[in-house]
């Protein structure tokens, strides 16, 4: 049983140049970490990060990516949003530009995502309601941007987000509504169709903070591979917040194992905004995040190694993270695991620690 990383053992596996300069209650920027080694250097799974094309101009994010990661995720850019022209046509200059970035740097390519309800793709919508027409617009579109990416996406989020929020039950969107539930075994048989190689992922978010919702996609999963879908692995997002109890990470971690599929930690950040009252110190804010991550990172390194698929950070610097994006306040919340200077914080250290069994 992991025991909460205390704040005590958490400065202990900290560089002393962090803690020499950490003072307690004072509202200050959380203390900046000494350099940490790249967190590939340490880790006994791929590390992995998403990206996506603007970013890529940025050479310091560039070498950020380069110096720490083995594996990337499009942030966006192979969605359906990227890629599904609104007459129904493909448009693969976005995501071919990512698969490139990946192919130039010997990155692993984690595809994300074929099938997403939050997609509201234009040439579906019109569709919507005219089953034969739908059936043959989605089979067209999964075996097409699947079968692009066969031999260069080492995996896929086959399909993203099937759960309802509150864990009762699947979502009712376009795909359920035209094609019946069973749009999620036809999205992993037709995705194995055009790709015979890469491993097929089920991904959803809240699996840590949602029992329940844990346990309807653990059952989703059981019955599609009962049902002899290609299910290869679980994808849990994992964006926390500092709020979440210690020991939840832990426990879902074991959950999601007990099928003997790849794990991916898929979306990680730890968002440091608290809602309501905050009386907490950016210092705490800080340990409370680290905390976090080093429980994921223990967790994931509890599995056989077999079950590590990778850890994949939704960002690397705290500036490029989507929870910067609106409607959210710009430069409030610090869910990553270096500063917007790309300095590694308390949590990168806490990654490490955890990572090397500290
Ligand atoms: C987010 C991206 O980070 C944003 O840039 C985009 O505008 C919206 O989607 N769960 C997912 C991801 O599976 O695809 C989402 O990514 C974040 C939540």
């Amino acid at each position: 049983m992991t025991s909460p990383l205390t704040r005590r053992a958490l400065i202990a596996a900290l560089p002393a140049a962090a803690v020499a300069s950490g003072c307690k209650g004072h509202a200050q920027a959380p203390v900046q970490t000494a350099p940490v080694p790249p967190l590939k250097a340490v880790a006994q799974f791929p590390v992995g990060t998403c990206i996506s094309t603007g970013k890529l101009g940025d050479p310091a994010l560039v070498g950020l990516v380069l110096r720490n990661v083995t594996q990337v995720t499009a942030e966006w850019e192979m969605k359906m949003e990227a890629i599904l022209r609104d007459d129904g046509g493909f448009d693969f200059t976005r995501p071919d530009a990512i698969a490139a970035f990946a192919g130039q740097h010997g990155l692993r390519l984690h595809a994300h995502t074929l099938v997403w309800y939050a997609q509201k793709a234009p040439a579906f919508q019109r569709i919507d309601g005219n089953k034969p027409a739908l059936t043959g617009a989605y089979r067209n579109y999964i075996q097409a941007v699947a079968g692009r990416y066969r031999g260069r996406a080492v995996s896929w989020d086959v399909v993203n987000e099937a759960v309802k929020d509150d864990g009762d039950g699947y979502r009712e969107c376009l795909w359920s509504r035209n094609l019946g539930i069973d749009y999620i075994p036809d999205a992993f048989h037709l995705a194995r169709a055009a790709d015979d190689q890469a491993l097929l992922f089920l991904n959803d978010y809240n699996l840590e903070s949602n029992p329940k919702k844990r346990r309807t996609f653990l059952h989703l999963a059981e019955a599609l591979l009962k049902s002899g879908a290609p299910l290869q692995g679980l994808g849990t997002q994992t964006h926390l917040d500092i709020n979440l109890q210690p020991g939840m990470v832990t426990t879902a971690m074991r959950d999601l194992a007990s099928l003997g599929l790849p794990i991916h930690v898929s979306e990680l950040d730890v968002s440091t905004r608290v809602r309501g009252l905050d009386l907490s110190s950016p210092q705490e804010r800080a340990d409370r995040q680290a905390r976090l991550v080093h429980e994921v990172v223990e967790a994931f390194m509890s599995l056989p190694p077999q079950q590590r698929f990778a850890i994949t950070t939704w960002g690397l610097r705290d500036s490029d993270s989507w929870l910067q994006l609106a409607p959210n306040p710009p430069g409030v919340d610090l869910p990553l695991l270096f500063d917007k200077a790309g300095r590694p914080k308390e949590a990168a250290a806490a990654f490490v620690a955890a990572a090397t069994g500290r």
